[in-house]
């Protein structure tokens, strides 16, 4: 047997369970598998040495594979387990004398990172039993944007396998192997099978008829893979008579559920979320369906959720009563009320997700409930307006309360006095988006993840402390506390935290300068605060930080020096403090990878260096910061993301994955709010993403506008307004084909208005006033259906929409260009019309498990394909572990 687990075979020591090697000559009984002769023993420490090299050299994988370790492994004619799991093969093919080592029964290839095609000699192992080649071909690491998957073709090959019990194909492509089920059906001791997103074809009738059901199946997931109800019933409904565990999730399930889940007399675990199931009308009563299901004695695991299930949960629900987990998530039971009579019999129910279904639960706090939950997932029901009470009674010995999310659920009430005394083993609490009110008690909270964002909770910072096995994330924004941040200092475990939000309270003083331990922090937001004095150098030190925000408070002096070690910033808002000195030049050379750029502001002066220019990741720059002068470097135009379109691939996701393959993680979303500034009002969009914009204006900048500017192709927005700018309006303005806002106002810019500008189709804000242009204004419906007020207080424009024709002077303005209400309304307007923020909120709700359905994902990302010109910026920290430690706790 040859086990290797390492990360990287380059890297990572090597650990082989080859037990006769490691335990010299002790051939034990455990270890026949590998007949320990001498050239056997030789050969595998050839086969040992071959890695090591490869370990030190660092050569191409691929090479050595083919010199080094084939031909030792080849020697190894009795090997019966070759493991190459998580081993990282740079994208090379599976070797085909893999083929030849006729006594394997278990070949794990999964998450290596090979590449297709699977050799079909791999037919040729007829004893093998456990085949498992998942997860290659593309970055399993995040388990997402597979670009190219490992692409597989026919299964033929897979049918000579008559051993087989298990065997997983995941995330392969599949979608040429419409032999799929025909082969699985000849497999006839197949116990598990797992072909989670592999573009599976449908099942053709033809090939069904022909089909020779494979009934061992105990275990089968088919999720992800956008099969029809059509295509699968039939087959999957003549396979599954013994099933123990069924994963159709995100597929393509239509209709009700049929009652045939009710014939499967041994499932435990049925996944049917992510599709677009109902319940029929007598499903809702309760007379069939669920409740077929509800006869099945064993039922431990029903998954429902995000489908289109409404109406209004069946008390016959109750019937389950040996349920572990159930979740009726994303359906919308409008209004529905659920009590404890749905529930007495749940006496063993674990796990509950209830999570965007609008269902108002009403406990009766004077019954005791029958069970203890571990997870409980409620985001966005309707718990409040008093807090919910009954969540006492869930304090136990046996099973401990590890997940807990009330956000979004109506509570305005005060935190009661005997929260956090039972709830002490709590790893993750999400009470956001309520008015829970109150003060924090003296000694630490232990938690790993909290959110408590948009309450009002008050008084001074809380301690914490976090557990050394989690990462943590802490968000306190939108609430009332005061005082000093320095207990921040104390947080024991500061190693692990990786986010900590702080944003929108009444914190004061200075930040203390002891960030040196937090390596993880990767999100630090202490925005709109009343912070002063100078930024702590040991901010430096915080070498993963992604996201930096300080914007909105009184910071001054200059930017420390050490903030150039923070080169991981994609997001660096500084604006509206009292920072000073000039703007560094190591900005644009060390923080390489900045996207968001805020300086506005601030009392920085001097000119633009031209090192900025390095930053060609940029996508939004606003250096509107009062005291700028000189004039634009030329380079800008190599702000390369500006000239390509947004497109996913650019949005900002940052991931905190140290544990890549633990299947359950608990998902933190820290989605940034950009703060976008026009004509001097502040607007805070929440959740709003980035657009390319350049925002110079306010300052004391002269010249001419560089042509170079020409080049930035994709820019939304561009405000040169209130400077010094002097010359020609860009003639080729009219490159900037998505270009939505332009605002050249209060300057000295002369000559013609250029006719190219009518060539912008998508500009919905224009002023052009206050500046020395002339002439006729080019015609095109699109500039002339703007407010006369753009084009004010100019020497001498003329035509419509500003005078019927040019032989008329220039009409007094309507109303001055001077910021204010209205302005900000029409862009209000704009951002609303231009990218529908209002349905980005509504769709987005509140609960963070929206953003991982991948069927909502992708509809999110469709939305994207649509709004081209916005970026969300999105901060995932993803973390591993809730581990479902629930089997693990209830067996202590
Ligand atoms: C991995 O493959 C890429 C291209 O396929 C190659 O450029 C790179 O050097 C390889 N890395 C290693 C460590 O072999
Ligand atoms: C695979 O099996 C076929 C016959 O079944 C044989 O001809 C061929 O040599 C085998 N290939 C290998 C690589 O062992
Ligand atoms: C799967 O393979 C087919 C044919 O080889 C190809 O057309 C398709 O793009 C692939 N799909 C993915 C997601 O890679
Ligand atoms: C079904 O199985 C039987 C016996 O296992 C076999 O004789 C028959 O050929 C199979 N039918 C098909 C279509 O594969
Ligand atoms: C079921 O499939 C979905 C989608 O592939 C996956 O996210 C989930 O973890 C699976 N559930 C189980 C219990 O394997
Ligand atoms: C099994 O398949 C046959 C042939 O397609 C079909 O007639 C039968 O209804 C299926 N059995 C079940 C339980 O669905
Ligand atoms: C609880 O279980 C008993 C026995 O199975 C059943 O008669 C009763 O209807 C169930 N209660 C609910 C609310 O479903
Ligand atoms: C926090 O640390 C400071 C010293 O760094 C110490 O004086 C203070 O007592 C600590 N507070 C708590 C609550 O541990
Ligand atoms: C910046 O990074 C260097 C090298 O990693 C380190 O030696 C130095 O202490 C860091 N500076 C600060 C202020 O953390």
């Amino acid at each position: 047997m040859i086990t290797m687990s390492s990360k990287s075979i380059h890297k990572l020591v090597l650990f082989f369970a080859i037990s006769c090697l490691l335990l010299q000559e002790k051939c034990t009984e455990a270890s026949v598998s590998l007949l320990c002769k001498d050239s056997e023993r030789k050969a595998l420490l050839e086969f040992k040495h071959s890695l090591q090299a490869m370990d030190s050299s660092g050569d191409d994988a691929l090479s050595l594979w083919e010199s080094t370790i084939s031909p030792s492994l080849l020697k190894l004619h009795h090997l019966t387990s070759l493991n190459f799991n998580s081993n990282d093969f740079n994208g090379s093919l599976i070797p085909e004398f893999i083929g030849s080592l006729q006594k394997l029964k278990l070949l794990d290839l999964s998450n290596a990172n090979f590449r297709g095609p699977i050799p079909s000699l791999l037919g040729n192992l007829s004893m093998l039993e456990t085949l498992r080649l998942g997860g290659n071909g593309g970055d399993v690491t995040y388990h997402r944007n597979f670009k190219k998957m490992f692409s597989v073709g026919k299964l033929e090959w897979l049918s000579h396998l008559s051993r087989l019990k298990e065997v997983d194909l995941s995330f392969t492509n599949l979608s040429n192997a419409n032999d799929w089920s025909q082969v699985i059906s000849h497999l006839p001791l197949l116990q598990k099978l797992s072909l989670r997103h592999c573009d599976l074809p449908s099942i053709s009738s033809s090939s069904l008829s022909l089909a020779n059901s494979s009934t061992s199946l105990t275990y089968l997931d088919l999720s992800d893979n956008n099969l029809p109800s059509s295509a699968i019933y039939p087959w999957l409904f003549n396979v599954s008579s013994n099933l123990v565990s069924l994963n159709i999730s995100s597929n393509k399930l239509k209709g009700p559920i049929p009652e045939a889940f009710g014939n499967m007399k041994a499932i435990q675990e049925l996944y049917l979320n992510d599709n677009l199931l109902v319940l029929a009308e007598n499903q809702v009563r309760g007379d069939s369906g669920l409740n077929e299901i509800g006869k099945l004695p064993d039922f431990r695991v029903l998954d429902l959720g995000y489908n289109l299930l409404n109406g209004s949960i069946s008390k016959s629900i109750g019937q389950l009563s040996n349920l572990h987990v159930l979740r009726l998530a994303g359906n919308s039971f409008d209004g529905d009320v659920i009590s404890e009579a749905h529930f007495s019999n749940f006496t063993n129910l674990e796990e509950l997700d209830l999570s965007s279904t609008s269902l108002t639960l009403k406990f009766n706090t004077g019954r005791i409930l029958p069970f203890h939950l571990s997870q409980i997932m409620l985001c966005s029901c309707k718990l409040g307006p008093r807090f919910p009470d009954w969540l006492r009674t869930q304090m136990d010995f046996k099973l401990v309360l590890e997940y807990l999310d009330i956000s979004a659920s109506g509570i305005s009430d005060s935190l009661p006095y005997w929260f956090w005394d039972p709830f002490q083993r709590l790893r993750y609490l999400n009470m956001s988006f309520n008015q829970i009110s109150g003060t924090f008690p003296n000694n630490s909270i232990h938690i790993s993840h909290l959110d408590l964002s948009s309450n009002n909770f008050s008084g001074p910072l809380p301690h914490f402390s976090l557990d050394f096995s989690d990462v943590g994330t802490i968000n306190l924004s939108k609430n009332k506390f005061n005082g000093s941040v320095s207990p921040i200092c104390n947080i024991t475990n500061e190693v692990s935290l990786a986010l900590l939000d702080l944003s929108n309270n009444l914190f004061s003083g200075v930040v203390p300068d002891c960030f040196r331990s937090f390596r993880s922090l990767t999100a630090l937001n202490l925005g709109d605060n009343s912070f002063s004095g100078s930024l702590p150098s040991s901010l430096g030190s915080l070498t993963s930080l992604e996201m930096l925000s300080l914007r909105g408070n009184k910071f001054s002096g200059e930017l420390p020096l050490s903030l150039q070690n923070c080169t991981e910033l994609k997001f660096l808002d500084l604006s509206d403090n009292e920072l000073s000195g000039e703007i560094p030049l190591w900005l644009g050379q060390r923080l390489s990878s900045l996207v968001f750029l805020s300086l506005q502001r601030n009392q920085l002066r001097g000119r633009i260096p031209h090192q900025l220019c390095e930053l060609k990741y940029l996508q939004i720059l606003d250096l509107s910061v009062k005291k700028i002068s000189d004039s634009i470097p030329p380079c800008l135009k190599n702000f390369n993301s500006m000239a390509k379109k947004v497109s996913l691939d650019r949005r900002i996701e940052h991931h905190l994955l140290d544990q890549p393959y633990v299947r359950s993680l608990i998902h933190v979303r820290y989605v940034d709010e950009a703060l976008i500034t026009w004509k001097g009002t502040k607007q805070n969009y929440p959740q709003l993403g980035l657009l390319l914009a350049i925002d110079l204006s306010c300052n004391k900048l002269t010249g001419e506008i560089p042509e170079e500017l020409n080049s930035l192709q994709e820019l939304v927005a561009l405000n040169l307004s209130r400077n010094f700018f002097t010359g020609k309006i860009l003639q080729k303005i009219g490159h900037l084909r998505q270009l939505e806002v332009l605002d050249l106002s209060r300057n000295k810019f002369s000559g013609n208005i250029p006719t190219s500008l009518s060539e912008l189709t998508f500009l919905s804000i224009l002023d052009l006033s206050y500046n020395e242009l002339s002439g006729r204004i080019p015609t095109s419906t699109q500039l002339q259906s703007f407010d006369p007020s753009s084009f004010s207080h100019n020497r001498g424009l003329c035509g419509p929409p500003i005078s019927p024709n040019c032989s008329m002077v220039e009409p007094p303005p309507r109303k001055p260009a001077v910021g204010g209400e209205e302005d900000s309304d029409e862009f209000m307007k704009w951002l609303y019309t231009g990218m529908g923020l209002g349905f980005a909120v509504g769709f987005w709700g509140f609960c963070s498990v929206v953003f991982f359905k991948r069927s909502w994902r992708h509809s999110y990302y469709r939305y994207m394909d649509n709004a081209k010109d916005w970026v969300y910026v999105t901060f995932v920290l993803l973390k591993a572990r809730l581990v479902r430690r629930i089997k693990a706790l209830s067996t202590r």
